[in-house]
């Protein structure tokens, strides 16, 4: 399968590298608008000869079956829809659209043309995720109360779109893939500092049935980079921090349990549960890699991917949601 890829800044690179380390994929055409770029991928990737500041050489080319974009969002769409209008496969990198109507169309025009439209979600193909999945599905966790999830570091500061859009997609997407619900409403604060309208802070709080409650903070003005997940239910509980080099996932068997008084209706008791914790072994195979395989395997099959428009629809509509209540000072927003 013939790969083209548009955009190689700081990201392409990596799915250039996938694709090609693949047997069923060679990428043969790179597009990027800044010529050093071409003259870096030139270097890494000797064998890619089309190498073009022409994002039309690739999007029109018969040769090319599938393509990758990893551009800034606000291109996402526009060449998005350019690729599916020539009848190819397409890619697209977090987050998948800057609108949610874009994100709609990209997916009524895939359908019609019965091409694969993914997302690259790449949390969602971690090991890490996937084994905190299957805690869930199992029901290890119980009833689930809560998902809170932290991304901070210093910079990097970006001009076309704030905090929330850069950093959020991953916890949102990694959110919408375990809860597997829709949140019935959001709010979300946040702020711009160094004389500039782009947040550079938010907290963003997503309202589910069941009382259960999703919690964001993404933040590019921390000392330190966190990027820790919690996430807890009535029998367990999980912390998932992807600083941590192997233990990345551990299982708490903590918790509380409330007992009733039967003869004093009114009196609670709560009883605290701190069991065992556990690291489960995980796989630590690059994303990127499965990535590669699921786009590839999902063209072949002719089947909706893992992350597919509609999983890339869902987190724009929450991000669209959060920077809408953030505009009316944390208004809550219902989807
Ligand atoms: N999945 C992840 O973990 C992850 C990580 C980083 C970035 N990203 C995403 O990847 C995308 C790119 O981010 P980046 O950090 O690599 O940005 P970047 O600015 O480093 O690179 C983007 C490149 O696209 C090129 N470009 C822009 N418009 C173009 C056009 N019309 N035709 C050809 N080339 C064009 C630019 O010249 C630039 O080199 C963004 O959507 C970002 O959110 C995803």
């Amino acid at each position: 399968m013939n790969i083209g890829v548009i955009g190689c800044g700081y990201w392409g690179p990596n799915l250039i590298r996938n694709f090609n380390a693949m047997d069923n994929t060679t990428v043969v055409a790179v597009a990027d608008k800044r010529k050093e770029r071409l003259e870096f991928i030139s270097k890494q990737f000797p064998s890619i000869k089309t190498l073009t500041t022409e994002a039309n050489e690739i999007l029109q080319s018969p040769k090319i079956d599938a393509i990758v974009i990893a551009t800034p969002v606000s291109t996402h769409f526009p060449l998005g829809m350019e690729a599916l209008a020539h009848g190819k496969h397409l890619l697209l990198e977090k987050p998948f659209t800057a609108t949610v109507e874009q994100a709609e169309k990209l997916i009524e025009e895939a359908e019609k043309r019965n091409l694969r439209l993914m997302v690259d979600h790449t949390f969602i193909y971690t090991g890490a995720v996937q084994t905190i999945k299957k805690y869930i599905d199992n029901g290890d966790l119980g009833e689930l109360y809560y998902f809170d999830s932290v991304r901070v570091n210093l910079g990097l500061f970006q001009h076309d779109v704030n905090v929330i859009w850069d950093l959020a997609p991953h916890d949102v997407s990694i959110m919408d893939y375990l809860l597997e619900r829709k949140p019935k409403a959001i709010s979300a604060t946040g702020m711009a500092h160094f004389d500039s309208s782009i947040e550079n802070i938010a907290y963003i709080s997503t309202y589910y049935e069941n009382n259960l409650l999703g919690h964001i903070h993404v933040n590019w003005l921390a000392p330190v980079k966190v990027r820790k997940t919690l996430i807890s239910g009535s029998k367990k509980m999980i912390i998932y921090d992807d600083m941590e080099p192997s233990e990345k996932v551990k299982v708490y068997d903590k918790g509380v349990d409330i007992i009733k008084d039967k003869e004093q209706i009114y009196d609670m008791r709560v009883q605290y549960r701190t069991g065992d914790m556990i690291a489960p072994q995980i796989d630590l195979t690059e994303a990127l890699k499965k990535i590669s395989q699921e786009f590839y395997d999902a063209i072949n099959e002719n089947r909706d991917s893992l992350t597919d428009g509609k999983a890339g629809l869902r987190v724009v509509q929450i991000l669209e949601a959060a920077n809408k209540s953030i505009k009316a000072n944390g208004k809550v927003i219902e989807l």
